[in-house]
């Protein structure tokens, strides 16, 4: 059977409670925040109903005539033979009735409610998981006095610039106060490294700054005024970026700019591709024994690359210039088997994740895809030394 979840208009209208009891008293608790139009029979009612006033109440057994001018009736007798009664003589009257025993027979059933100053939110269960239900129903409410509480916050925010790292690209890597100052915002800037489609949830407008799709560049100055011009206007303004602000971000430039024009600015950190790439591709920045040191450095422009001093070396926007990168390690005297990972899209369902070393980089002259994070080091190969060091102790 398949119930329509819809929401009736009940002012007016006359609702009728058939029982007395503790099922009946939870009805009437549900119902009275909507009407206090109801009528309970029963031949015993249960003193915290005989308290209720508003409502009117009949000491008697069930007969069908109290079913005359009813809008709705609830069975909640004790009795299965009252209610299979009730719900027979409702079907015949053109009402619609719901029996408590057993509510896949009844015309319709009550949902779980949760509500808030603004929002009232109902839950249907198709399995009858009462527990589920009340479980779901606590979250959503959790869930939407969160979200009344930051939006009466917004009016302080006016003005200002949050610099939020995004992450890596999967939206589920975003800090819970980027999430939250997203979901506030008036207005969100962003850029490339991200899917405009995981920002569809938030009703800030979005602009796009970033410097590909065939755009020109965004200059840097031009998205500094942007910025300013929006939190001038008064607005919330979130200026998200790909994963840390201030790591390859340009992240300070904004913020310097800004501040010196007299606006407030807050940076919110991200999860860095380096650190993302690292987790999603299991190579271990650090590995005590193996690398003590972990440096990032940037691949991108002509020979701006150079070789990190440090045990392991994350290169960020190297796509275009690993074999060179590789061929310097190469001419610096490192072994031609050194160890190279190279991890696209971190984090994403498209993620790559190519282990190799420069020798092969320089010999195979392969192309891959930006954006790419390049980690160069024996962690790289972290599980084969390990196995090899537990062979040689035995
Ligand atoms: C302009 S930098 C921004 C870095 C960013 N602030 C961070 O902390 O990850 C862009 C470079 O980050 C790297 N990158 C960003 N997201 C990536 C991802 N999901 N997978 C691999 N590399 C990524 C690439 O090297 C890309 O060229």
């Amino acid at each position: 059977m398949s119930f329509l979840p819809i929401s009736i208009n009940v002012e007016n209208k006359k609702l009728l409670i058939v029982g007395g009891g503790k099922v009946a008293l939870q009805k009437i608790k549900n119902i009275l925040p909507f009407t206090t139009n109801i009528t309970v029979v029963a031949p015993e009612i249960n003193g915290e109903i005989n308290k209720t006033d508003k409502i009117t109440i009949i000491t008697d057994f069930y007969n069908k005539k109290y079913m005359e001018g009813m809008f709705l009736v609830y069975a909640c007798s004790d009795s299965p033979e009252v209610n299979k009664q009730v719900l027979k003589d409702a079907e015949s009257s053109g009402i619609l009735c719901n029996r408590t025993d057993q509510s896949e027979k009844s015309h319709f059933h009550s949902p779980g409610i949760t509500e808030t100053e603004e929002m009232l939110v109902t839950i249907n269960s198709k399995r009858k998981e009462v527990k589920k239900m009340v479980k779901l129903k606590d979250e959503v409410h959790t869930h939407l006095k969160e979200r009344e509480e930051l939006l009466s916050q917004k009016e302080k925010q006016k003005g200002k610039v949050y610099l939020v790292g995004f992450g890596p690209g999967n939206p589920d890597l975003i800090t819970r106060r980027g999430e939250k100052l997203l979901f506030q915002a008036d207005v969100i800037f962003y850029d490339d490294l991200l899917d405009a489609q995981a920002l569809d949830r938030y009703s800030a407008e979005k602009i796009y700054v970033g410097k590909r799709r065939g755009n020109h560049s965004k200059e840097q100055r031009e998205i500094n005024k942007i910025l300013f011009k929006a939190a001038q206007e008064n607005k919330m303004v979130v200026r998200l970026k790909g994963g840390d602000p201030l790591i390859f971000g340009r992240g300070s430039e904004e913020k310097f700019y800004l501040e010196q024009n007299g606006i407030e600015v807050e940076i919110v950190p991200g999860i860095s591709s380096a650190v993302a790439a690292a987790a999603h591709g299991n190579i271990p920045l650090t590995h005590r024994g193996i690398s003590s040191s972990v440096a990032f450095g940037t691949a991108h422009g002509k020979n701006s690359y150079q070789i990190l001093e440090s045990d392991t070396s994350v290169y960020f926007m190297g796509a275009k210039n690993i074999r060179q990168i590789a061929q310097k390690y190469l001419d610096n005297g490192y072994p031609s088997d050194f160890p190279v990972a190279l991890i696209h899209n971190a984090s994403l369902d498209n993620q790559k994740v190519m282990k190799t070393t420069i020798n092969k980089i320089i010999k195979n002259d392969f192309k891959i895809e930006s954006p790419v994070i390049s980690v160069f080091g024996n962690t790289v190969n972290y599980q084969e030394i390990l196995k090899e060091k537990e062979r040689e102790t035995k």
